[in-house]
C-alpha cells in the first residue's frame, strides 16, 4: 500500500498548509512529497517527519514541485531535473508526440535533431517511443547538455534507437553532412516576448533560466532561427515541429509559408491553446 494511502491525515495536513498558502495544487502536490519522503526514509510520519516539513517549506517558498523530487514525468518517461535547467511542461508532451508520429512515419531509421533540449525530455521520448531511431539533441547551455546526455544514456531505448547529446547553438554542433537528410527536426525553444518578464509565477521568474523562456525582444527569433533551419536542413518531405507561443499561431503559420514551407498547421495543446507549427519541406 503506497504512502499516501497509509496516511491520509498527513497528505490532508500538507494539502491543507499548500492550499491555504494559496498554491495551485495542493491535493497532488501533498501525494508526491508524502510518497517520496516515504521512498527516501521509509515512514513519512516518524522519521520523515521533519524531512517532509523541510520539503513543504520548500513547496511553500514556491520552488517548484519537480525541483524537489528531482525528477519530472514526460509522456512515458522520467527525466531528472536539476537548478538551472528548464522544468519539462505537460503541453510540451503534445509537441512530442506530433514528432514521434512523423518519425514512425518516416520510417527506416529516421534521422532527428531536437536543438534547445533542456533535460533531454523530447529526446528521451523519441529513443522510448521511436524504434530504429538516431536522435541529435543539442543545448547551448552547457548544464543543460550535461544534463540531458545524462537522461538520455539511462532512458529504456526502444530496438535499434540511438542518440546523442551535444553544446551548442542550434545546430551548429550537427554534423553539416546531415544537411537536406534530417527526417524530423523538434524543438521547444525559447518564444516568450521579453515583456512578458513580471509577468511569471515564483515557480518560472525564479527558477526557470532566462535563456529558457524568452526568445529575443519579440519572443519570436529562436522560432524563426528553426523554421530557417528547418528549410535547409530538413529532407524533402521532412516535418518540422516547435512549440509556440499561443498568441502566435499566424506569425509562425506565415513565417513557414515564406520560407517555402508546405501544409502548415498550428496544433492545440491539452487545453485548447495554439501550442505547434508543423510544417513539410517540399519534395
Ligand atoms: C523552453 S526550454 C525547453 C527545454 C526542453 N526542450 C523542454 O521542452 O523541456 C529551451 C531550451 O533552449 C535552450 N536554448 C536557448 N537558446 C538556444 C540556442 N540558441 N541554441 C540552443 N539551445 C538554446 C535553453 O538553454 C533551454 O534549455
Amino acid at each position: 500500500m503506497n504512502a499516501a494511502v497509509r496516511h491520509p491525515e498527513v497528505v490532508a495536513a500538507v494539502a491543507e498548509r499548500l492550499r491555504t498558502a494559496g498554491l495551485p495544487s495542493p491535493d497532488a502536490d501533498a501525494r508526491w512529497l508524502v510518497e517520496h519522503v516515504d521512498g527516501v526514509v521509509g515512514d513519512p510520519v516518524g522519521c520523515g517527519a521533519a524531512l517532509l516539513d523541510g520539503l513543504v517549506a520548500r513547496r511553500l517558498a514556491r520552488e517548484p514541485l519537480q525541483l524537489i523530487l528531482g525528477k519530472a514525468a514526460f509522456r512515458t518517461v522520467e527525466v531528472a531535473v536539476a537548478p538551472g535547467v528548464f522544468i519539462p511542461r505537460p503541453e510540451t508532451e503534445v509537441v512530442a508526440g506530433i514528432a514521434i508520429d512523423a518519425a514512425r512515419a518516416a520510417g527506416g531509421r529516421p534521422r532527428v535533431v531536437e536543438p534547445c533540449t533542456g533535460t533531454g525530455a523530447i529526446a528521451c521520448s523519441l529513443l522510448a517511443e521511436v524504434p530504429g531511431v538516431e536522435v541529435l539533441a543539442t543545448d547551448v547551455d552547457p548544464a543543460a547538455a550535461a544534463l540531458a546526455t545524462r537522461n538520455l544514456a539511462v532512458v529504456p531505448a526502444a530496438h535499434g534507437a540511438r542518440g546523442e547529446v551535444r553544446h551548442g547553438a542550434l545546430l551548429d554542433p550537427v554534423d553539416p553532412a546531415w544537411r537536406g537528410t534530417v527526417d524530423v527536426l523538434v524543438a521547444n525553444p525559447p518564444y516568450l516576448p521579453a515583456a512578458d518578464r513580471g509577468s511569471w509565477q515564483p515557480e518560472v521568474a525564479d527558477h526557470d533560466p532566462d535563456r529558457a523562456l524568452v526568445g529575443g525582444e519579440d519572443g519570436h527569433e529562436v522560432v524563426d532561427a528553426l523554421l530557417a533551419l528547418a528549410a535547409a536542413w530538413l529532407r524533402p518531405g521532412g516535418t518540422v515541429v516547435l512549440e509556440i507561443d499561443e498568441r502566435r499561431g499566424s506569425d509562425a503559420l506565415a513565417q513557414a509559408a515564406r520560407l517555402g514551407l508546405i501544409d502548415a498547421r498550428v496544433e492545440r495543446d491539452l487545453t485548447g491553446a495554439d501550442r505547434a507549427i508543423v510544417a513539410v519541406r517540399p519534395a
